[in-house]
Formats: structure tokens, sequence, C-alpha cells
């Protein structure tokens, strides 16, 4: 499978299936076909192109039900729920932050925030969304054994690198992506030292990935 870090927290596998996740590209374009779209969260940087690309989209059930009324086939789930999708399997987990849908300057309340962990081919990919550290990414490790763990590490927003230094160690996954940084000043880190210093105490590995490269993994 090939993993494509399209930048923020966008990120395209491409297996039996193409998966794009959070279809959000600072200045770039998004993938135009994928075949499922999964969106953890109703925040602008993260919905982006959800609506224009209209292709299946997993969501929590109050962001599906407002895309289904956008003419989106979504499919609705929630934390602790699974579904199968052409042969790919979205397992929805918890994110610790809030959801907010906006439009024209008018907001609604988007539900709640996910992780996803994708299972397609022999590899289960955890996008943990918008999230703070959380004990339980104890138990997402633990039941899922995620093998790549795709993690924002932006701060502010999210985890900063040295709360996702824990995560990763509650997580397990034996590779770590950053995500969710540098987009804007706001969020500005470093991710040397994170995969350094992780890297240094753990057998866990580090890619950094710049947006638009891609890794087979
Ligand atoms: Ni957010
Ligand atoms: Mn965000």
């Amino acid at each position: 499978m090939e993993l494509t870090y399209l930048g923020h927290a966008c990120v395209l596998l491409k297996g039996e299936k193409t998966v794009l996740i959070d279809p959000f590209v600072p200045g770039g374009n998004v993938p135009k076909d994928p075949d499922i779209v999964a969106v953890t969260h109703g925040h602008a940087d993260h919905m982006g192109a959800t609506v224009s690309l209209n292709r299946p989209t997993v969501a929590i059930n109050e962001l599906a039900k407002y895309l289904i009324a956008k003419g989106v086939p979504a499919e609705a789930m929630n934390y602790g729920g699974t579904i199968g999708i052409d042969g790919v399997r979205f397992r929805m987990v918890p994110a610790v932050h809030s959801s907010w849908i906006e439009e024209g300057g008018i907001g609604c309340n988007g539900g709640g925030c996910a992780g996803f962990v994708i299972g397609m081919e022999d590899k289960e990919i955890y996008h943990a969304g918008d999230t703070a550290l959380f004990s339980d990414m104890k138990l997402i490790g633990e039941l899922y054994h995620p093998d790549i763990a795709l993690l924002p590490i932006g701060g502010r927003f999210t985890m900063d690198p040295a709360d996702a230094m824990i995560a990763a160690r509650y997580i397990g996954a034996p590779l770590v992506i950053p995500i969710h940084y540098n987009t804007w000043p706001v969020i500005a880190q470093d991710p040397g030292p994170f995969k350094t210093a992780l890297e240094r105490t753990t057998d866990i590995r580090v890619s950094i990935l710049a947006p638009g490269e891609t890794i087979t993994v």
C-alpha cells in the first residue's frame, strides 16, 4: 500500500482502494476520485473538499447527516463502531477535541471529533484526527494493533510533540508519522527532536514526510 501525506491532516491511502482522509490541502489540490473519503470532524481544515468530492464518505453521525443533506453519499457511524466499504474497514475511535461545521458565517454542531483505524489489505492505519493526549490511546493499541499511527503534533489545538511522544508509546504502532503542524505559524513545530527522542527511547520509528511525499507501507 502507498501512503501519501498531502499536508496538514490530509492523507491518501492507495491499496486495493483509494482512501482519502480529511481532504483539506492548504494551497494545493485534493485528489479528485478517491474511492472513499473519511472525515474526522467538521472543522474546515478537515472537511476541506468533502462536499465537492461527493464520494462515499464515512463520518460521525451528525456530520454524516449534514453531508447527506448536501447530497453526499455519507455513511454515519460513531465511536466504537466499525463499517466496511468495498473491503476497507473503518473503526471509529474517540478523539478529545470539538467539532463545528461552518457555512457562510453560520455554524452548526458537528457532533464530535473522531479518529479512524482503517484496515486495508494487511495493514491497520490509525489517523488520530485532532486530539489531545488521552490515556485510552492505550486501548486503541491493545485492541487494534495499528501498524502506523498518524499523530497531530502542532500544539495549541491538539497534542504538541511532548504529548505525542506519550501518545506514541501508548499506541505502540511501530511507525509514527507526525501531521497537523507547520500549516500556519500558530501550529509551527520542529518534528526533528520528536523523531530523535522517540527513536532513541523506544523501538518506534518516525517518518517525517514533506507534503506530497509518498511512502510504501
Ligand atoms: Ni479541529
Ligand atoms: Mn484541525
